[in-house]
C-alpha cells in the first residue's frame, strides 16, 4: 500500500455483535475523516461466556476477513475479545490491532482520586481478570472490584433500557459495588454504555462512569498520527462505512439505526467460518 491509499484505507472494527457499535459510534464523532469496515458476529455472539481459545480463533478469523478489506488498523471493540484475544493475536497479523481494555484501564486510573475502581463486564471478562491486571500495571496502589453482569447484554439487546425490570438487575448486580467505596468504574463491556444513564442514576453523582469507547477513539488517533496514516479527508473516498454480520442482517441493521449517528441503509452477511 502506498503513502496516500494508506490515509484512505478503512479502520476495522470488529465486536461479537452490535455492542462494538458504541466504539464505531465514538470513532466516526472523534475521527470524522476515517473509512471503517465493521464486522458484528451476530452468528456466535455472546462471546462472554465462552471459552478463550475459542475467543482467539473467532478473533484470528474476523482479523483474517478485515485484512481481504484492505483495513490499515484493527480496533478489538469488543471487552471479552480484548481481555483473552488481543494478546494472542497482536504479533501474528502485519496490521496493528488494539482493544479497548488499555485504554479504558488508563481512563479510570485518571479518573480516580480514592485509587478503588469497580469494573463491570461479562463473565468472561472478569474471569480474565485482565482490567485488573493491566490498572495494577499502571498503578500498584490501587484497588480493583470487578463484577460480571450477564444479563446487562440481552436486556439492551431486547431494548428493556427503559422497563422496570432493568432497574431492578442493576441495583441486584451493582448493590456491592455501590457500597465498596469505589469512586470511578469501568462500562467494562461493549453494550453497557447503551445503560449509561440507568447505571449512572442508581450509582449516584459521586461515581465517575468510564466508557472505554472515547479514549480507545483517541488512542486509534495517536496510533494512526504516528504511523502517518490519518485519513486527511483530502479525497473523495472519505466517511464510507460499510457493515458486516456473519446472521441476522435486518436485526443488526435496525439496531445499528438506533445507535449510528446517521442512516445505515445496508449490512451484508459473511460466512466468517471461511476465514
Ligand atoms: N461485546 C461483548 C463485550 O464487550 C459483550 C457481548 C458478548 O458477550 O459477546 O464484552
Amino acid at each position: 500500500m502506498n503513502i496516500n491509499s494508506r490515509k484512505t484505507a478503512p479502520v476495522g472494527v470488529f465486536d461479537s455483535g452490535v455492542g462494538g457499535l458504541t466504539v464505531a459510534r465514538e470513532i466516526s464523532r472523534q475521527l470524522p475523516n476515517e473509512n471503517i469496515v465493521y464486522f458484528g458476529d451476530t452468528a456466535r455472539v455472546p462471546y462472554g461466556s465462552k471459552s478463550q481459545n475459542t475467543i482467539i480463533r473467532f478473533s484470528e478469523q474476523i482479523i483474517r476477513f478485515l485484512k481481504t478489506k484492505d483495513v490499515k488498523a484493527i480496533v478489538i471493540a469488543c471487552n471479552t475479545a480484548s481481555a483473552l484475544a488481543l494478546d494472542a493475536v497482536r504479533d501474528e497479523f502485519d496490521v496493528p490491532v488494539m482493544g479497548v481494555v488499555i485504554p479504558g484501564a488508563r481512563a479510570a486510573v485518571e479518573a480516580t482520586c480514592n485509587r478503588k475502581i469497580g469494573v463491570v463486564g461479562t463473565d468472561a471478562t472478569v474471569r480474565s481478570g485482565m482490567y485488573t491486571k493491566i490498572i495494577r500495571q499502571m498503578a500498584p496502589d490501587i484497588t480493583v472490584v470487578e463484577k460480571a453482569c450477564p444479563l446487562f447484554v440481552p436486556l439492551v439487546e431486547e431494548g428493556f433500557k427503559d422497563h422496570a425490570v432493568t432497574r431492578e438487575i442493576i441495583e441486584y448486580y451493582l448493590e456491592s459495588m455501590r457500597g465498596s467505596g469505589i469512586d470511578a468504574m469501568i462500562l467494562g463491556c461493549t453494550h453497557y454504555p447503551l445503560l449509561r444513564s440507568k447505571i449512572r442514576e442508581y450509582m449516584g453523582e459521586g461515581i465517575q462512569i468510564v466508557n472505554p469507547a472515547y479514549e480507545t477513539a483517541l488512542d486509534l488517533k495517536r496510533l494512526l498520527r504516528d504511523r502517518e496514516m490519518e485519513n486527511d479527508g483530502a479525497t473523495e473516498e472519505h466517511s464510507r462505512y460499510s457493515f458486516y454480520v456473519s446472521d441476522a442482517a435486518e436485526k443488526f441493521r435496525r439496531f445499528a439505526n438506533t445507535v449510528m449517528p446517521f442512516d445505515v441503509p445496508t449490512t451484508n452477511v459473511v460466512n466468517i467460518e471461511e476465514y
